[in-house]
């Protein structure tokens, strides 16, 4: 079988450490790994495949001189804005975990047990664009619905500090520790906006026009762009004291009655989805069920008491897994069994 020569840039951050193991895991053909990162972290060591591979530094030329034929971003937007056409020039494709190309029209969006076809598309500039995290876990429960009439969707969030990057996850322990030592009214949030811990805050990401958020903004386009329909959706994003796993309450309205038996045993065998839903034993998804899982849990699954079209679900998915790292190399794995 081929192997390819495969970049992680971000490779010392929360995805990007993710994805390295996740290659490891699905024991992805890789005949070379670059992991890239900024020049703090260059010279560390990433094992792989029984070696020892040396991060590298970042750069204009990182790409063509290694070969690089697959490269993973995971180091934020502007990073994924200044790098990836050289990635491109390089002759590599790109799969962006960032927000950076995604709404672009010519930039696939795609979660492979939704809209794999995506990635050949022929306006397929070189880069494909993985969703946000929120969006991820919503849109594979979302699709198997599609054959009811989805008429529209509302959802809330609850999304762990992970979401914000390995340091935020320090702060939400920091603080923690600092209410332990009575000094949680002294202790520094440089991450969030307010308080983390003992917290929940109602803001992620910078406040938009429509004085939705950006992540709010995110949830709701990035869906019509996946599921390819003018979906009318709302959210509401939640940041909460948790470290991995986000939570979604969400409420979909269909053009008739569903069932929520029949809808259970749909979701039961739909690709990676995980039915947890027996209240009678107070199992349901938790993010510390979802945490280091590769597929997304569904439950409380139920119709709304008032009108008959009206289903409410409870999803739970790995942020750092399914919402990022596991969906971009199923990209990749996906993109390799096209190449001969
Ligand atoms: P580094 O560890 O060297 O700072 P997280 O989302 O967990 O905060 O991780 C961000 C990732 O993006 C890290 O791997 C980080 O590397 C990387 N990164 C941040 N800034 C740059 C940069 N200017 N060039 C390359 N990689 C960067």
């Amino acid at each position: 079988m081929r192997k390819f020569v495969v970049a992680v840039v971000g490779a010392t951050g929360a995805v990007g450490e993710e994805m390295i193991e996740i290659l490891k895991e699905v024991d992805f053909p890789i005949s070379e790994l670059v992991p890239l990162a900024s020049s703090r972290s260059a010279g560390g060591t990433v094992e792989f495949g029984e070696k020892e591979w040396t991060v590298s530094e970042l750069t204009e030329d990182s790409f063509s001189e290694f070969g690089v034929e697959i490269a993973l971003f995971s180091a934020g937007g502007s990073i994924s804005e200044k790098y990836a056409p050289y990635a491109v020039e390089a002759g590599a494709v790109v799969i962006d975990n960032t927000s950076h190309f995604r709404m672009e029209k010519d930039i696939p969006l795609v979660v492979p047990e939704v809209n794999p076809d995506d990635i050949f598309d022929w306006r397929n500039r070189g880069i494909i664009a993985n969703p946000n995290c929120s969006t991820i876990q919503m849109v594979q429960v979302l699709k198997p619905l599609q054959k009811y009439g989805l008429e529209r969707v509302d959802v809330s969030t609850y999304q762990a500090t992970s979401g914000a990057g390995k340091e935020a996850m320090e702060e939400l322990g920091n603080q923690m520790k600092d209410f332990f030592e009575f000094k949680l009214d002294k202790s520094p949030h440089e991450q969030f906006p307010h308080q983390i811990a003992l917290n929940v805050i109602p803001q992620i990401d910078k406040f938009m026009e429509s004085d939705y958020t950006k992540e709010e903004e995110k949830m709701i386009f990035e869906t019509q762009k996946i599921l390819g329909m003018d979906l009318p959706v709302s959210a509401t994003c939640v940041r909460v004291p948790t470290l991995r796993g986000h939570g979604e309450s969400v409420t979909v309205r269909f053009a008739d009655e569903v069932d929520a038996d029949e809808v259970r045993e749909l979701l039961r065998v739909s690709p990676n989805l995980i039915v947890v839903d027996e209240p009678e034993e107070s199992a349901y998804p938790m993010p510390v069920v979802a945490t280091g899982k590769d597929e997304t849990f569904v439950g409380r699954i139920r119709s709304d008491l008032y009108d008959k079209r009206i289903l409410h679900l409870w999803i739970v998915a790995d942020n750092l897994r399914v919402g990022a790292a596991t969906n971009a190399v199923r990209i990749a794995q996906k993109w390799i069994e096209e190449q001969v």
